[in-house]
C-alpha cells in the first residue's frame, strides 16, 4: 500500500458491522472541560484521531496531568477554572479547529501568555471570530492578519460576561464563549442565529455549571466551579455518516453501526438521507454518558435529489462532502446553500467537494453558499486529491466503492485526523 495513494475498487457486496472511532467533538470537550474542573475524571471511548491528541498535548503544556489507563482511555486531573500553568513555548493544534477554538475561551481566563499556532490549515481559517468577543470580554488577544489568523497570542485576564449575538451558527465559537462564561464574572449571553451541536451545555450542565438554555438563546452565570465528571464517548456521528452513505449507494450492501451517537445538532445528515429516500433504521435508542446514541443499520437504497439550507446547515456541516456524493448518484438535482461556512473547514470544502468529485464524473455547480448537484446513475472514477483533508478523503474513498473504474485517492493519510483505522475498516467491509 503506497502512501501518496490508496485506490479503492467497487467490491460485489458490502457487508458488515463497524464500530466507529468515539466521537471527536465529545472527546475534546471531556478532556478540556475536565481539565478546568476540581477533582479526578476518566475518560474512555475517546477518539483515537490526531486532532484529540492535539488537545492533549496542549493541555499538558498547560500543566494538565492527563494519564493514558488503557487504549483510548484516560484520566484527567483538573486544576479549576483557573488554574492552569503558563506554557514554556507555543502550543501547536496542528489540523484541529476545535482545539483551538475552545482552548481559546479557556485561555481567556487563565493570567498568563500563551501563543497558539497550527498547520498550514489552520493557519488560514478564521479566528477573529473569537478574538473579537473574547476582547469584549476582557482578555487580550491578538493573531495574524488584522487578527483572524494564527498564530494567535492571548493573554487571559478578569474575564466579565457578555450579551453577544453570534453571526455565525459555529458551535466552536459557542463553546469558546460558554467556557470563557464559565469563569467570567456575572452572566454570559449567547444567541446562535440556528442551532449547533450542543455537546458544551450537556457536559457544562452535568459539570454543574450555572447554565440554561432557551432555543437559540444561552446563558451562563460565571465562576461557579465545575465537577470532574466521567464520560464514556460514543461512537462518532460524523464517522458514521460516510458507512451510512456508503450503504445507501451501493448496490448490495447492509451495513450495522453500533453506538453511534445521535444528538440533533448532529444528525441532519440523517433527516436529508429520509428526505432523500434512504433505507436507514435506527435501534436500540438509549442515553449513554448525557448523549443520545443508537445503532444505525443503512442498505443500498434508490435516492432523489433534495433541497438542505437554512436550519439544516450547522446539523451537516461535517456532512457536506459525503452527502454531495449521495446527491452526485442520485436521481435528479440537489441544492446545498445557505452554507457558506463550509469555505472555512479543514480544506475549502465547496471548491474541494465540487472539484473533486467532478473529477470522478460527478456532475456539481459552485456557489458562493453551497452547490448545485445533478445526481447520474453512475460515476466513471478516477484520481481524487483528499487536498490533507480527512472528510474529503473518505468521501472519495467511499465513492471507490461504487465507481466504474477504481478511485485514486491522492493523501491518504489524511484520515488520521478522526479515524486512524478508515482504510482497514474499508478493506474488511468490502471484503478486500
Ligand atoms: C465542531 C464544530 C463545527 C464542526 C467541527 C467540530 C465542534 O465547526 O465543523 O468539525 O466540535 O464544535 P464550526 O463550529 O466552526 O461550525
Amino acid at each position: 500500500m503506497s502512501i501518496e495513494s490508496i485506490v479503492v475498487r467497487r467490491p460485489e457486496r458490502l457487508r458488515g458491522t463497524v464500530h466507529v472511532p468515539g466521537d471527536k467533538s465529545i472527546s475534546h470537550r471531556a478532556i478540556m472541560h475536565n481539565a478546568i474542573a476540581e477533582g479526578v475524571a476518566h475518560v474512555d471511548g475517546l477518539g483515537p484521531g490526531d486532532d484529540v491528541k492535539s488537545t492533549i498535548r496542549c493541555l499538558r503544556a498547560l500543566g494538565v496531568t492527563i494519564n493514558e489507563t488503557a487504549e483510548n482511555a484516560c484520566t484527567v486531573h483538573g486544576r479549576g477554572l483557573m488554574g492552569l500553568a503558563e506554557p514554556e513555548d507555543v502550543l501547536d493544534a496542528r489540523n484541529s479547529g476545535t482545539t483551538t477554538r475552545l482552548l481559546s475561551g479557556i485561555l481567556a481566563a487563565q493570567p498568563f501568555l500563551t501563543i497558539l499556532t497550527g498547520d498550514a490549515s489552520l493557519r488560514t481559517r478564521p479566528m477573529d471570530r473569537v478574538v473579537e468577543p473574547l476582547r469584549a470580554m476582557g482578555a487580550q488577544a491578538m493573531a495574524r492578519c488584522g487578527d483572524d489568523y494564527l498564530p494567535l497570542a492571548i493573554r487571559g485576564g478578569d474575564l466579565h460576561g457578555i450579551d453577544y449575538a453570534l453571526p455565525m451558527a459555529s458551535a466552536q465559537v459557542k463553546s469558546c464563549l460558554l467556557l470563557a462564561g464559565a469563569a467570567a464574572d456575572g452572566t454570559t449571553y449567547l444567541h446562535e442565529p440556528a442551532a449547533s451541536r450542543d455537546h458544551t451545555e450537556r457536559l457544562l450542565a452535568a459539570q454543574g455549571a450555572d447554565i440554561e438554555v432557551d432555543g437559540l438563546r444561552i446563558l451562563i452565570r460565571g465562576r461557579r466551579p465545575l465537577r470532574s465528571v466521567d464520560v464514556t464517548v460514543p461512537g462518532d456521528t460524523s464517522t458514521a455518516a460516510f458507512w451510512v452513505v456508503a450503504a445507501c449507494i451501493h448496490p448490495d450492501a447492509e451495513i450495522v453501526i453500533p453506538n453511534v451517537g445521535l444528538t440533533v445538532g448532529r444528525t441532519g445528515f440523517l433527516d436529508v438521507l429520509e428526505m432523500m429516500g434512504a433505507d436507514v433504521s435506527i435501534s436500540n435508542k438509549r442515553v449513554v454518558g448525557g448523549e443520545p446514541v443508537g445503532d444505525i443499520t443503512a442498505r443500498s437504497s434508490r435516492l432523489k435529489g433534495a433541497t438542505i439550507g437554512g436550519s439544516l446547515i450547522p446539523r451537516i456541516i461535517d456532512e457536506a462532502p459525503i452527502l454531495a456524493l449521495a446527491a452526485a448518484l442520485a436521481e435528479g438535482e440537489t441544492v446545498i446553500r445557505d452554507a457558506e461556512e463550509l469555505h472555512y473547514k479543514e480544506s475549502d470544502r465547496i471548491c474541494v467537494t465540487a472539484a473533486e468529485l467532478s473529477r470522478i464524473g460527478a456532475s456539481i455547480e459552485e456557489r458562493s453558499d453551497g452547490m448545485v448537484i445533478g445526481g447520474k446513475p453512475h460515476l466513471a472514477g478516477g484520481e481524487g486529491d483528499s487536498h490533507k483533508d480527512h472528510r474529503m478523503a473518505m468521501t472519495l474513498a467511499i465513492a471507490g466503492l461504487v465507481t466504474d473504474s477504481p478511485v485514486t485517492v491522492l493523501e491518504p493519510r489524511s484520515v488520521a485526523i478522526s479515524y486512524p483505522g478508515f482504510w482497514n475498516d474499508l478493506a474488511r467491509l468490502a471484503g478486500g
